[in-house]
């Protein structure tokens, strides 16, 4: 079941400068960034109770960022619900016809188990589904 907002991603070009606007300039607290090697992504997460903000860029250069900021000079990217049963939710969505971009849910950031469904189930908007590990509430 689908339960909260978990967090709204933002593509950025240049994630120094945009980790200093939003920490000094809109004074949000910073969390931290994590490197998500299976999704060649560098991220970094904003508490803005009761969701976060995340801030994604490419890892290493490469990656579907790399792919989004070639296209666009940045912008929102996904939206990300917070599941606590990722298995049935995919399940039910599948047999709704829903696609998804990978076969299954994958390691995310913050150890969460996450799948993206593919941007054309959703009126063109890319919603990743996370499922929080267990050690971390
Ligand atoms: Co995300």
């Amino acid at each position: 079941m689908i339960t909260a907002l978990d967090h709204i991603a933002i593509a950025v070009p240049d994630l120094e400068k945009a980790i200093e606007r939003f920490m000094t300039d809109f004074g949000l607290s910073f969390d931290g960034t994590e490197d998500v090697t299976s999704a060649k992504t560098k991220t970094a997460f904003f508490s803005l109770p009761p969701t976060h903000i995340e801030l994604v860029h490419p890892l290493n250069g490469e990656g579907p960022i790399a792919k989004y900021l070639e296209k666009r000079p940045g912008g929102i990217h996904h939206l990300c619900f917070q599941t606590d049963d990722i298995d049935s939710d995919v399940a039910r969505l599948q047999a709704k016809g829903y696609e998804f971009l990978s076969d299954g849910p994958m390691p995310g950031a913050h150890d969460a188990r996450v799948i993206f469904i593919h941007p054309k189930s959703c009126d063109g908007v890319l919603i990743e589904l996370s499922q929080p590990s267990e050690s971390v509430s």
